[in-house]
């Protein structure tokens, strides 16, 4: 027997400022996949994995929805955790990168970076928002390309002209944060010398550890030279506040791959040894992270320099995965293409998902598509048509029949040798992460299967005389074709493999059960085990991801909402707004939605029945005979739950503190307010 390998596996960290939506499934499915792939071969496999919880975006987002970022990160964690968990994914530790194991491990390499000479401090200068009274991160600032003049430019790349360049270059720079514009002010800062990592990182990435394509993207990057790396962040910043340096924060890069070993000092707690063994210089575990192609650069880069130069492993290999298109195109938001983990999982099972996107993979950096027609035919086609199929048409007759009891040998075809013997190239498709391949050889597999079956029409013979023994042979190779089937489907479809394994009574499959025949043993009665996908099921997907834009919608604009100020509009403009002041009569929940309450209100003889975005700050009752103000000429707007007919306007920095006018006593409702 082989010695089983030692593997840890990562998947790139999400943010904890947003929900996880397919995209983010296409890399962890793939992930799992892979994972439990390897722990069905008999592989160590553990996947270290966490919440990339520090950085501006959340620091801001939490101020506008008026917490504290320890509670928006706690609560963003828990909901990916959930999706995660009900997408059946097999992750060992979903830890979070604001945690004291993450500060050790940051603190360490930092202090180990310093000690070799590798951190450097520089004063440089930087744009500072005066208003806001903060440095401004790149994505914060927007103006004029310093090329080719385009405006509304971040502040680190074009999207017109495709140049990058530093934010200070921007012409007539504007914060995004106040609308300020800001100043260019001195700042100290910490830089990594990626250079002094350039030979070592010549050799590393131009050997197996990278796909052919990151390989020669990397070609590119060396050649226009390898840059200092700013790993440092002045105050206000949401993160590590770097050891000696009172103000100075690491950069959230910095700490966010780290994050992964810090989910394994959590996971492995006290046992330091066990942490060494994968992240010692000498370590022989094997070490693989999945990514996308965004962050190639950081994985493929800075994160192998920074082991290296910390004293620690480099990784074995760096697996990059393209986008997901949805229907052809990037996902949208408008036409409902933009679909929330949770807005799937309320509508199908995440074995379907799981599924396609196998059917799909491959170890290419090419972009994925997600064709809704097409999920549809393939799931009902291989799944439901070929695969469960089988066992459907097989087990009636052995339960009805043979009292549950399979043949004590198989008839006279070479099929069963021929299923066990695709074990070994279907694996080495799936250790090559060339899912699709492996799904068109298990359903070639099927095919067969069904031939043989739709040929032997055990059906028909179980009409005739003496020829049960046959029945009973031919069906009991038809459950061993599908058991096979189930074995190297097992790392994509888990739950169908447990099911499996009930209805064939028997211990959970490892891939060498592939390799013999389950005969004289009695089996359970089949029950279905999935159902064909409805077309309406995914009309509904995309008519509730339309919804899930109206609903996130944001309910207030202030100074700290991203979107600078709008155009400015004339007073003629400004009079067409008729604002009126309503009483609220009725404040209901709405089924089904996170931030939407139902209002009835009064203006003063006419009702209307208004949506607003307002549940984080009031209880219904709370609401009921206070008084608004409200847009009352808005067009009314057909929502999922409702025509929506007119706008309540608030006030406050948002999530509880946000306020629905109640004027003085006396006020009268449908009063005209300006
Ligand atoms: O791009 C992202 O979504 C990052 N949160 C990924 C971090 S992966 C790792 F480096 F932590
Ligand atoms: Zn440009």
């Amino acid at each position: 027997m082989t010695t089983p390998r030692d593997i840890l596996i990562t998947s790139a960290l999400p943010y904890a400022n947003g929900s996880i939506h397919l995209g983010h499934m296409l890399e962890y499915i793939q992930t799992d996949i892979w994972t439990r792939f390897q722990r069905v071969r008999g592989n160590k496999a553990i996947w270290m994995w966490a919440s990339d919880a520090h950085g501006t975006p959340i620091m801001l987002a939490a101020q506008r929805d008026g917490i504290e970022p320890q509670q928006l990160i706690d609560a963003m964690k828990a909901e990916h955790e959930q999706d995660f968990i009900d997408f059946q994914l097999s992750f060992d530790n979903f830890h979070t990168t604001h945690s004291p194991e993450n500060r050790q491990c940051a603190e360490l390499i930092y202090q180990r970076l310093r000690e070799a000479g590798h951190i450097e401090s520089r004063t440089i200068e930087q744009l500072y928002d005066p208003e806001a009274g903060m440095f401004l991160p790149d994505r914060f600032v927007k103006g004029e390309c310093p090329k080719c003049g385009t405006a509304e430019q971040y502040g680190d790349a074009c999207e017109h002209c495709s140049s990058t360049y530093d934010a200070t270059d921007l012409i007539n720079p504007v914060s995004v944060v106040s609308g300020a514009a800001p100043e260019k002010r001195d700042s100290e800062q910490f830089f990594f010398k990626l250079g002094h990592f350039e030979d070592m990182l010549r050799e590393w990435t131009q050997g197996d550890q990278l796909q052919p394509e990151i390989s020669n993207k990397l070609k590119e990057w060396f050649e226009d030279g390898l840059q200092d790396w700013d790993i440092s962040r002045n105050k206000p910043y949401w993160g590590f506040e770097i050891p000696d340096a009172p103000g100075k924060y690491f950069y959230v890069w910095m700490d966010a791959p780290i994050g992964y070993m810090g989910s394994h000092l959590h996971y492995v707690g006290e046992d330091q040894a066990a942490f060494d063994h994968h992240w010692a210089s000498d370590s022989t575990s094997e070490l693989y992270h999945f990514i996308g192609k965004d962050i190639a650069y950081f994985h493929t880069l800075f994160w192998p320099a920074v082991l290296h130069g910390s004293g620690h492993r480099k990784p074995s290999a760096v697996f990059c995965h393209g986008f997901l298109t949805v229907d052809g195109a990037k996902m949208s938001k408008s036409r409902g293409t933009f679909i929330k983990a949770r807005t799937y999982l309320d509508n199908l099972p995440p074995e379907y998902l799981r599924y396609y996107f196998a059917t799909k993979l491959n170890n290419k950096v090419e972009d994925i598509d997600l064709n809704l027609e097409d999920f549809v035919a393939r799931v009902n086609s291989d799944l439901v048509g070929k695969i469960i199929n089988i066992a459907s048409r097989c087990a009636g007759f052995i339960t009805s029949r043979f009292d549950g009891q399979l043949a004590a040998s198989l008839p006279q075809t070479n099929l069963f040798e021929q299923s066990a013997h695709a074990a070994e190239s279907i694996a080495t498709h799936y250790e090559n992460r060339e899912f699709g391949r492996a799904m068109r050889e298990i359903v070639a597999l099927a095919d067969d299967a069904n031939q043989y079956i739709a040929e032997n029409a055990p059906w028909t013979l179980i009409k005739q005389e003496g020829q049960e023994q046959q029945v009973q042979q031919i069906c009991t190779l038809g459950i061993n074709l599908f058991k096979n089937l189930v074995i190297y489907l097992k790392p994509v479809l888990p739950t169908i493999a447990e099911k499996t394994e009930a209805f064939l009574q028997v211990e959970p499959y490892n891939w060498s059960d592939s390799a013999s025949p389950l005969t004289s043993h009695t089996i359970g009665k089949f029950k279905p085990m999935i159902s064909r996908i409805e077309p309406a099921s995914i009309a509904a997907i995309v008519e509730a991801s339309k919804q899930d834009l109206e609903e996130t919608a944001a309910p207030v604009t202030g100074p700290l909402a991203e979107d600078p100020i709008s155009e400015e509009i004339d007073y003629e403009q400004f009079a067409r707004i008729d604002l009126r002041v309503a009483t609220i009569t009725s404040a209901e929940h709405v089924k089904g939605a996170d931030k939407l309450l139902q209002l009835t209100l009064d203006l003063g003889g006419e009702t209307r029945n208004v949506f607003a975005g307002i549940k984080s700050a009031y209880q219904p009752e709370q609401l009921v005979g206070r008084q608004t103000v409200m847009v009352a000429n808005l067009k009314p707007r057909k929502m999922r739950f409702g025509m929506s007919e007119g706008m309540v306007l608030a006030a406050g920095p948002g999530g509880s503190d946000l306020f629905v006018l109640s004027p003085d006593e006396g006020a009268l409702a449908g009063m005209r307010v300006k």
